[in-house]
């Protein structure tokens, strides 16, 4: 039996993977329709492992015979008006998605619930993975990308091999 504030912490973050792949299939979307169909696809393949995380802690919870409710999706509201902040926006959502798996971790530390803190240790190397993408994307964009067609096309063609 898991601690209530751990399972609500639980199924807050359920919440939060699947607004992640809705974030990112929107990302992806503003991609397609500008033609840059390596990006679309990085952010199509971003999308579905955040369903993955979702199910991931889903299936933690029936493991532990614990009730898990589906929330409400946002809609989504960022107002991103050019590749870059598309980008930086991602980075500030992934740091945001680090606080919430770092503070369910805390609870788990407080409560002595071990076994929580060992299902929670690969998704806080998951978030140092995810961080580091974000970042690389940022990086290769302003390298290669900003001003430059052709710098442009071979990172698209880059990240569509994902
Ligand atoms: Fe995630």
């Amino acid at each position: 039996m898991l601690n209530a504030k751990i399972i609500n912490m639980m199924n807050f973050q359920i919440n939060k993977e699947l607004v992640s792949a809705y974030l990112y299939l929107d990302f992806a979307n503003y991609f397609a329709e500008k033609g840059l169909n390596g990006f679309a696809h990085w952010y199509r393949v971003q999308a579905q492992e955040e369903i993955e995380h979702a199910e991931k802690f889903i299936d933690y919870l029936h493991d532990e015979n614990e009730k898990v409710r589906l929330m409400t999706l946002d809609p989504i509201d960022h107002n991103c008006t050019n590749d870059q902040e598309v980008l930086e926006y991602g980075l500030k959502h992934e740091m945001y998605v680090t606080k919430l798996i770092n503070e369910i971790y805390s609870e788990a530390e407080k409560l002595y619930d071990y076994r929580t803190l060992r299902f929670l240790e690969w998704f806080v190397n998951e978030q140092a993975e995810e961080e580091k993408n974000a970042n690389e994307l940022i990086d290769k964009y302003e390298l290669f990308a900003i001003q430059c067609g052709s710098g442009l096309y071979q990172l698209d063609k880059e990240l569509g091999a994902r």
